[in-house]
């Protein structure tokens, strides 16, 4: 049977040279092939050293990881990091090239031939909304934010890599753009299937994308599992004080929908399709039901079950 496992952390460690601890404590985890993993926690806690030991920016200190079953660091970093997109906060797009150069940097390594280089470029500011004809011969600096990461994400997938690598890639983008963005990282993956695994240290935003969700502490996984498990089971008093903390569930327990929902007439051409919720009903039940159903948005229904409202994430996070 084929492996289902995109990447395997086995026995890892990771000590910095002087350390007096580890940055990362002996873990093990299986990502599975197609997953979209979050990757949760505080700065500093250990998710960025976690994540670069699977591309080999850092080599572990014990353990090995392991992509669809082989050993990494059997394989030379160089040609790692072509099999697997990486996605950074600070983009790092090459300022001195224009988009399409950009986006086109791997499979000009690889080789491609130009006309199929051309092709690609297309396909990909396409997928992730951005027209080819205005685009493609933008500098970085004639973009905003949330462009370049587009470009930063059309530019990880140029070479079709079945793994991406996320790191706080919406970390600096502003409140309605990141959960646009967030939105368009999911209609990839469910289009595309790629394994990605994504550091945040928002807890909406992990639990938003996330099929399953890394929960780290001091350099220690905490939990490992599906968001609504969490929710409903949390694994330790850490994990339990993070979900369940003040400005989280329990005031949204609080709550009622009809206090938060968006009543913008543009809202409500809803479909019967969407889940509903009553006018009454907390935001716990909300984002519970938001996560179960993978909906956009709930519609909120008065009591002769009337749509009279919607609420997606982008209102859960305005609480
Ligand atoms: N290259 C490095 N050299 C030494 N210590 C590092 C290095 N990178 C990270 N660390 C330390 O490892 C710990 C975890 O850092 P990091 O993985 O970047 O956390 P996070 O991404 O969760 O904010 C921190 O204490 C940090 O100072
Ligand atoms: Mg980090």
């Amino acid at each position: 049977m084929a492996d289902p496992y995109a990447i395997v952390f086995e026995k890892i460690s990771k000590t910095f040279k002087n350390a007096r601890e580890p940055s990362v404590y002996e873990t093990n985890l299986k990502i599975e092939k197609g997953s979209f993993v979050t990757i949760l926690g505080a700065s500093g806690c250990g998710k960025t050293t976690l994540l670069k030991m699977v591309n080999r920016l850092y080599e572990p200190s014990t353990g090995r990881v392991l992509i669809n079953g082989e050993d990494v660091s059997k394989t030379s970093p160089t040609l790692l990091r072509r099999k697997m997109g990486y996605v950074i906060q600070q983009v790092g797009l090459f300022q001195h090239m224009t988009v399409e150069q950009n986006v086109a940097t791997v499979p000009e390594v690889l080789g491609w031939d130009k006309q199929k280089i051309n092709q690609r470029i297309d396909e990909l500011l396409r997928l992730v909304k951005l027209s080819p004809e205005e685009f493609r011969k933008r500098y970085p600096g004639q973009l905003s934010g949330g462009q370049q990461q587009r470009v930063g994400i059309a530019r990880a997938m140029a070479a079709d890599p079945s793994i991406l690598l996320m790191d706080e890639p919406f970390g600096a983008i502003d409140a309605i753009n990141r959960s646009i963005l967030q939105d368009e990282i999911l209609r990839i993956q469910k289009k595309l299937h790629k394994t990605i695994l994504f550091v945040t240290h928002d807890i909406m935003e992990a639990l938003k994308l996330g099929d399953k969700v890394i929960i780290m502490n001091h350099g220690e996984i905490q939990q490992y599992d599906e968001p609504l498990a969490i929710l409903q089971n949390p694994a330790n008093p850490f994990v339990r004080s993070l979900v369940h903390s003040e400005d989280l569930l329990q005031r949204m327990a609080f709550i009622k929908a009809r206090d938060v929902m968006n009543t913008g007439v543009n809202n409500l051409v809803a479909g019967d399709q969407e889940p509903a919720v009553g006018e009454e009903e907390s935001l716990k039940d909300v984002l519970l039901l938001l996560l179960r159903t993978q909906a956009d948005y709930v519609r909120v229904e008065s009591k002769d079950k009337v749509t009279v409202g919607c609420i997606s994430f982008q209102e859960l996070k305005k609480i």
